[in-house]
């Protein structure tokens, strides 16, 4: 059985997150993520989600109303390349795990998409105050106009950051399309203490 990026997304962020902590999804759509992170961050927990649509933020609210876990999340109409400003002025400095599902919204107005710029100036704000155990999942999709630049870009980005510190993979679907989604995670390596 093959899984899905989105799940092995999350797969992969099951292992870092517990109660208590601070997730950051830049990407909010339409919600799966955000509700997703909700669940894991448990009742003390913050989740920040954000999203240029509005739509976006009304569907997510909803979906986390059903399941009465809006209160453990803040919804942020804006760029995601401002969230360090959100951040800071909540007093978070530290954050466990950061989401990014690339793209536009399924469904509704393709043009409003993410773009290397934005996405990398909001990567570079997450990873400064990522945590060790810590981890930024980043779905990319590359079918789309501008998507291949984008994910090449973060791409290289990625391979910027310090090998000491951080461990950086990539996984496509086997069963590959022309032009498949590529799912990029970004770990940070606990440094072992002098003996
Ligand atoms: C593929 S969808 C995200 C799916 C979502 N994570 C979910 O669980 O449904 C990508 C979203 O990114 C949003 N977006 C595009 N550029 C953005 C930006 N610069 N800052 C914040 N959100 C952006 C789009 O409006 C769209 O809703």
């Amino acid at each position: 059985m093959t899984i899905s990026l989105v799940d092995q997304a999350h797969n992969n962020i099951t292992n870092y997150l517990s109660e208590g902590n601070i997730a950051v999804d830049a990407t909010m759509g339409n919600g799966f993520d955000t509700l997703f992170l909700a669940k894991q961050i448990g009742e003390f927990g913050k989740v920040y989600s954000f999203d240029l649509q509005a739509s976006a933020l009304q569907t997510t609210e909803q979906r986390l109303n059903k399941e009465q876990l809006v209160q453990r999340v803040c919804l942020i109409q804006d760029d995601h390349s401002q969230l360090s400003d959100y951040l800071t002025k909540d007093g978070v400095h530290s954050i466990r795990c950061a989401m990014f599902n690339l793209g536009y919204l399924p469904g509704s107005d393709k043009s409003i998409q993410t773009g290397a710029l934005s996405t990398i100036k909001a990567l570079n704000s997450v990873i400064t105050v990522l945590e060790t155990p810590g981890i930024i999942s980043i779905l990319a999709y590359t079918g789309h106009d501008g998507g291949r630049e984008e994910t090449e870009a973060i791409k290289a980005w990625a391979h910027t950051l310090s090998k000491t510190d951080y461990r950086v993979s990539i996984q496509v679907p086997k069963l590959t399309k022309n032009s498949p989604p590529e799912l990029i995670l970004i770990e940070t390596i606990e440094q072992e203490l002098p003996a």
